[in-house]
């Protein structure tokens, strides 16, 4: 028997996982912040020793310092030059290609811009990151929507992890709680409110305002773009649909494959024929199978008052999986945010350590 006293002083041995973290917007800096909180936490629970060694930003700069990156020291110069360039020490200027190549990182964390038509800057990145032997976890829907069995057989040819946890629903667990959790079960299908900045028009609408008023108010929250077509024509949905269908149910869908339709056409008449049937309208992406094919599809559907999905109002997502051994399995939570899309990053980055 060990005594008492040793084992109070027995301490987890650390392993260190170097990280290059690619983009440093919204979703960037809140993973350097809620790193810089975490980190402590991950070293005591779990001995996961995290650093980032090195931030390409673009025009907020790049970084590169071999022995890790004071967080603490970069978010508070950064907070006042608007450049991670002037941390003290390190390496300065290198693109997002020869960060990747010379950090010496064991974990590429790629989080630019999404796009869905050409998987933009984040598709060249984690190609070579994966080709260089290093685990990848991304939020960026582009890459995983337009190849994601290409780069997950990459990312197994390379012996590493392709992690996309908060692709979908940010740090709500969906893609993982289907491929992981569930494992056991067959996902026969899934159904899903996955984009808040549409559900939050409808649910001001039902509140008795025009669509217009509704989506005025959510570009001065936030929570849409100045250009909201992406989220408002149904391309964020269709996105993150692929990728449930594709990691999920095996499917090889592309974005072009969905049927697609987005809220523009809802008007208070239809929401308000809908209310007096005890029906609310929700924006639904799912995926089913049909003769043992995988169908997907965005679109407008009356939701019954006792579906869980109809009562997951403003900015929040849900998902439900239908499975062969459990039948229906709901989530509900926040489906954006860089602090929540922040978490899922960091599921990934323990799920890679372990
Ligand atoms: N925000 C959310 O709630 C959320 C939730 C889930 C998933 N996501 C996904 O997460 C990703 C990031 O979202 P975000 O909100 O952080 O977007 P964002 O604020 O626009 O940040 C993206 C950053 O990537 C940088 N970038 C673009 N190309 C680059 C390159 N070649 N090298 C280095 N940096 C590059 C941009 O630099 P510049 O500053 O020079 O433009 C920008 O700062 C997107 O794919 C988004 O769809 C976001």
């Amino acid at each position: 028997m060990v005594p008492k006293h040793i084992i109070t002083t027995l301490r987890v041995p650390y392993f260190m996982i170097k990280i290059a973290l690619i983009g440093f917007g919204v979703v960037g800096q809140s993973f350097a912040r809620v790193l810089s909180q975490k980190q402590q936490g991950l070293k005591d629970k779990y001995g996961l020793d995290a650093s980032i060694v090195a931030i390409s930003g673009r025009s907020k700069g790049s970084l590169l310092v071999k022995e890790g990156i004071d967080l603490e020291k970069l978010l508070t110069s950064f907070d006042e030059s608007g450049t991670v360039e002037s941390y003290p020490t390190g390496i300065k200027g290198l693109d997002s290609m020869k960060t990747i190549k010379e950090s010496g990182a064991d974990v590429v964390v790629e989080v630019t811009g999404t796009n869905l038509e050409t998987g933009g800057a984040g598709l060249p990145h984690i190609r070579e990151a994966l080709g260089l032997g290093k685990h990848v976890i991304t939020c960026n829907k582009g890459p995983p929507a337009l190849a994601y069995n290409e780069l997950k057989e990459l990312a197994d040819a390379n012996g590493v992890k392709f992690r996309i946890e908060s692709t979908v629903m940010a740090g709500t667990p969906a893609v993982n709680l289907g491929g992981e959790t569930l494992a056991g079960n067959r996902i026969l299908g899934f159904k899903g409110i996955i984009n808040g900045t549409t559900n939050y028009i409808l649910t001001k609408m039902e509140q008795g305002g025009d669509y217009d008023t509704a989506l005025s108010e959510a570009q001065e929250l936030g929570y849409a773009e100045a250009d909201p077509a992406g989220d408002v024509e149904g391309w964020d949905a269709v996105g993150k649909v692929v990728i449930l269908a594709n990691t999920l149910m095996g499917a090889h869908l592309k974005p072009s494959d969905v049927e697609r339709e987005g809220i523009t056409g809802i008007t208070p008449a239809m929401i308000e024929e809908a209310k007096g049937e005890g029906m609310r309208i929700k924006l639904i992406a799912q995926a089913f199978l049909v003769d043992g094919e995988v169908k997907a599809k965005v679109s407008l559907e009356r939701v019954s008052m006792t579906n869980p999905l109809a009562n997951v109002n403003d900015t929040m997502n849900a998902l439900t999986f239908t499975t062969d051994g459990l039948h229906d399995v709901t989530v509900i939570g926040r489906g954006a945010g860089g602090v929540e899309t922040a978490h899922g990053i960091i599921s990934d980055l323990i799920a890679i350590y372990r």
